[in-house]
């Protein structure tokens, strides 16, 4: 069996002997041009020639969770693409999530401020039950973000494409159950994959509907976000403030707006990294499966877009 590395970014010598040591009997290769044909690869943003050359492949293993880059190219027929699925990610996405929820709903900005002046100043408790969290995506991060959220008694509401059901949480979904699921929110995290359906959701009319004073959290794709319409309402006073991880262009220019806004805080797409390990045992385990005609989770369906 052959199996071909093409990850764009990424150091590809520990990953290649993390697969030959998980898979001692395939040969494990970074593609080069006019490489032989490889029966799975492991992939992240590969180029179109890669995927044109490579018209043979069973398996399309991208090493993190959104596939919406490898969906915009076209693809060998036949081929299964499967995302990873979780493999570390969700307690990562669960830690910066309820980190940037509570830094906001407990004012450590404001408190950071006061020290760094020497003041001892108390602000008022605020009120949980005015928090309310909507998660965008009851997926893989999603639901995992959505159960932290609880164990924080947060309210907490769910919105997907198809209904769920999760203890604690009030789950709405598909545009029938999108307007309850805004205006019961105050916090936004979105956690949506990007797709035609999906993208620029996060915009004047949908964050203009979230409560007063609300915030949003937005680690899934930068491309949900209309950057304009959020600084109009962080600047009317509608929204009191956003946590970014992820950004229409990236790196962020140099230039943007965002780099300095007193109401945003930025991280550089960071919040749930894939993690080498996890991701070849996970890799490895689903290729074994695969050889064998085993089914496997995690594989996206393209019509869909996730
Ligand atoms: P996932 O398991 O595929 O879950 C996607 C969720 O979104 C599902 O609940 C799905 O609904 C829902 N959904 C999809 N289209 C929808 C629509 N049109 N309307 C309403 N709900 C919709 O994905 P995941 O593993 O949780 O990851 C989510 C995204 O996070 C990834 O696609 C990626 O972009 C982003 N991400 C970011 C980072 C980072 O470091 N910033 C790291 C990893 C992932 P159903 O359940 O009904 O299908
Ligand atoms: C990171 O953004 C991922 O999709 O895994």
């Amino acid at each position: 069996m052959k199996i071909t590395f093409c990850c764009t970014g990424t150091k590809a010598e520990p990953w290649l002997e993390g697969l030959r040591k998980a898979l001692p009997d395939a040969h494990v290769d970074v593609w080069q041009p006019g490489a032989p044909q490889a029966d799975h690869a492991v992939v992240w943003a590969p180029p179109q020639q890669f995927l044109d050359e490579q018209s043979a492949l069973k398996g399309l293993f991208n090493i993190g969770a959104g596939v919406d880059a490898l969906l915009r190219l076209k693809l060998p027929p036949g081929v299964q693409v499967v995302r990873l699925d979780d493999a570390g990610m969700s307690v990562q996405m669960a830690e910066y999530v309820c980190h940037a929820v509570i830094r906001h709903f407990r004012e450590f900005d404001g408190y950071e401020t006061d020290v760094k002046a020497g003041k001892w100043s108390y602000r008022k408790p605020r009120e949980r039950h005015e928090f309310p969290v909507g998660v965008m995506g009851l997926g893989v991060l999603g639901e995992r973000v959505a159960r932290a959220l609880r164990v924080f008694e947060f309210p907490v509401h769910g919105w997907s494409r198809t209904p769920k059901a999760i203890e604690g949480v009030s789950t709405h979904s598909g545009e029938v159950g999108f307007d309850t699921f805004l205006s019961s929110s105050r916090v936004l995290v979105n956690l949506l994959p990007l797709t035609a359906d999906t993208q620029d959701i996060l915009n004047r009319k949908t964050l203009g509907r979230l409560r007063p004073g609300g915030y949003l959290v937005n680690v899934a794709r930068g491309a949900h976000l209309v950057e304009d319409d959020l600084l109009a309402l962080l600047d009317s006073g509608h929204l009191a403030g956003a946590t970014l991880d992820v950004f229409r262009t990236e790196p962020l220019p140099a230039a943007h707006p965002f780099w300095n806004h007193p109401k945003i805080t930025l991280t550089p797409h960071t919040s749930a990294r894939t993690l080498r390990d996890e991701s070849i045992a996970q890799i490895a385990s689903k290729i074994r499966a695969l050889e064998a005609g085993l089914p496997i989770a995690g594989v996206v369906d393209p019509a869909r877009g996730y």
